[in-house]
């Protein structure tokens, strides 16, 4: 989909479809108004008879008659204005851009609203229209349905001369889909090692520096919750860091006491459970449970091609949680590769272990604040919903960025408390930790027990087992399936903090 951007009337426009947002509650105004008005009144029409009333996902097609000009106008609701953030932005146009495709359209004239709406920047609106494009991967074999695209989208009233812009949103719109398409990507297919495969490509092509380890470097460094946790599948774990340096220049020795990044994600690539094995229902929606990993694969991908100024690492800790003769056991207990025991109360609660070690990796490559993402409790869901990332942090500066960066991105994030009283529940009999079996505070303490690794470096725990994926048919204004949760969010992270922020 090519954007661009225009101050042609909308009239004048050489689209086959006008849109054009409504909230509810609200009359047209601007240009809108304008508009309305040539076309005598039929839009404003359409609203008072309460045919069409602006509901956020509500999207009407208005035929009209211009002279050589579009055939229709496309209403859609953005809902409420008080409601409306930068995630429902996206959404709702997401919707407008589903909606579209399915009506045949394929070139589009988006009019600003005007006065502009509450929250309604050129980014999001460009993240939402790209993110309406996404079309997951078919592996259906014979005729496939026509596919209807829309070729191009034409941006009137958000000003001119902000091409760079509207390339960065279309970039993070892109790199969001790119997460979902790994999301969906079937676990025979996407194993830890063609994870790796796909970190490689993304590091060959800016030409950063890229580690994969496998099982013998992991045993070497000691990584024997990474280890544990893939003892039982036949696919081999790998932990994956590419490096980007930004924030040095070429030339210069490193600037002391600058910031390093680390993003890491969580990368199961299948979740059986392992011997605590999961119910069979439902089970394969475990493939997504990488989903962390291939967020902050796509952020880093970005942020290297945009040459953000800051160092960043990804690393992603790739494996499956399988059971079989040689999987581990509940109660085993484990060495973490900094050194403290574990005693592994559930195989299921799995994620934890390997972002320890993942953490343990990132702080011995030099990171200086670090946020993971993963889908690592259904608590998660229980506790906010599929609407939001549930987060903890141990640092509230570093957590200011990130919910800062969240609002930018339009990527929610609700920060839960760490509360010193449930430490003692992360305690085991035998050992310095055990990773289950707490009794409440699910998702509190599986961000408690990931922090443990944090080195006492600014550290922010993103839960988007929640966000990542909207399995709820009756919560029809989130995104359906797969949604990308947390790949705008790096990218705006690692912007806001190459800027004044140390
Ligand atoms: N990957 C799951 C969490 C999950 C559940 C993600 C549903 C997406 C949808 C995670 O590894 C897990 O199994 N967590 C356990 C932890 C428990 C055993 C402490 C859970 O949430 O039940
Ligand atoms: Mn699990
Ligand atoms: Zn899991």
């Amino acid at each position: 989909m090519k954007v661009s951007l225009v101050s042609t009337p909308p009239a004048e426009l050489p689209v086959d479809a006008l849109a054009v947002a409504v909230s509810t509650g609200q009359r047209l105004a601007g240009s809108a108004l304008e508009l309305d008005r040539a076309l005598g009144g039929v839009l404003s029409e359409m609203i008072a008879s309460a045919e069409f009333r602006g509901r956020i996902h509500e999207v009407l097609p208005v035929p009209i008659r211009v002279k050589g000009g579009p055939r229709r106008v496309v209403l859609y609701g953005v809902g409420a204005l008080p409601d409306l953030d930068g995630q429902r932005l996206r959404s709702a146009h997401h919707e407008l851009i589903r909606a579209s495709r399915t009506y045949g359209y394929k070139r589009i004239g988006l009019v600003r609203a005007d006065p502009p709406l509450r929250m309604d920047s050129l980014k999001g609106v460009v993240e939402g229209c790209v993110m309406g494009t996404f079309e997951r991967r078919s592996r259906q074999t014979g005729a496939q349905p026509e596919r209807r695209e829309i070729e191009e989208l034409v941006l009137t009233g958000f000003g001119i001369g902000r091409e760079h812009e509207v390339v960065a949103a279309q970039e993070n719109g892109e790199a969001t889909n790119r997460t979902r398409e790994w999301q969906n990507a079937p676990p025979n297919e996407l194993t830890p090692d063609a994870l790796a495969q796909e970190a490689m490509r993304i590091a060959q092509r800016h030409g950063l520096e890229v580690e994969v380890l496998g099982p013998a470097e992991l045993r070497a460094g000691g990584y024997n919750l990474l280890l544990g946790v893939a003892s039982g599948s036949a696919n081999p774990p790998r932990l994956v860091r590419v490096r980007y340096r930004g924030g040095q220049r070429p030339g210069l020795p490193a600037q002391p006491g600058a910031p390093v990044l680390a993003l890491v994600g969580k990368g199961v690539t299948f979740d059986s459970g392992g011997i605590s094995i999961k119910p069979a229902e439902h089970m394969s929606q475990m493939k997504g449970d990488m989903a962390g990993a291939a967020a902050v694969l796509s952020a880093i991908d970005v942020i290297a091609s945009r040459k953000v100024p800051i160092d960043v690492m990804a690393i992603i800790a790739a494996t499956e949680n399988m059971p079989g003769p040689s999987a581990q056991r509940p109660g085993d207990v484990v060495v973490s590769a900094d050194g403290k025991t574990v005693e592994i109360v559930n195989t299921d609660a799995e994620g934890r272990l390997v972002l320890a070690d993942a953490l343990t990796h990132a702080l011995r490559n030099g990171a200086t604040h670090i946020i993971d993402l993963a889908t690592l409790t259904g608590a998660a869901k229980i506790a906010i919903g599929h609407a939001a990332t549930a987060a903890v942090s141990n640092d509230d500066v570093f957590w200011g960025l990130v919910d800062r960066a969240a609002a930018d991105a339009g990527d929610r994030v609700w920060r839960l408390p760490i509360l010193a009283d449930y430490r003692i529940l992360l305690r085991s009999q035998i050992a310095d930790l055990r990773n289950g079996e707490y009794g409440e505070a699910g998702s509190i303490l599986g961000g408690m027990f990931i922090g443990e690794f944090a080195g006492g470096k600014p550290w922010a725990h993103l839960d988007i087992a929640s966000s990542s994926w909207n399995t709820n048919t009756e919560l029809t204004t989130v995104l359906r399936g797969p949604s990308g949760a947390g790949t705008r969010l790096c990218i705006s992270l690692a912007e806001l903090m190459s800027g004044a922020e140390r």
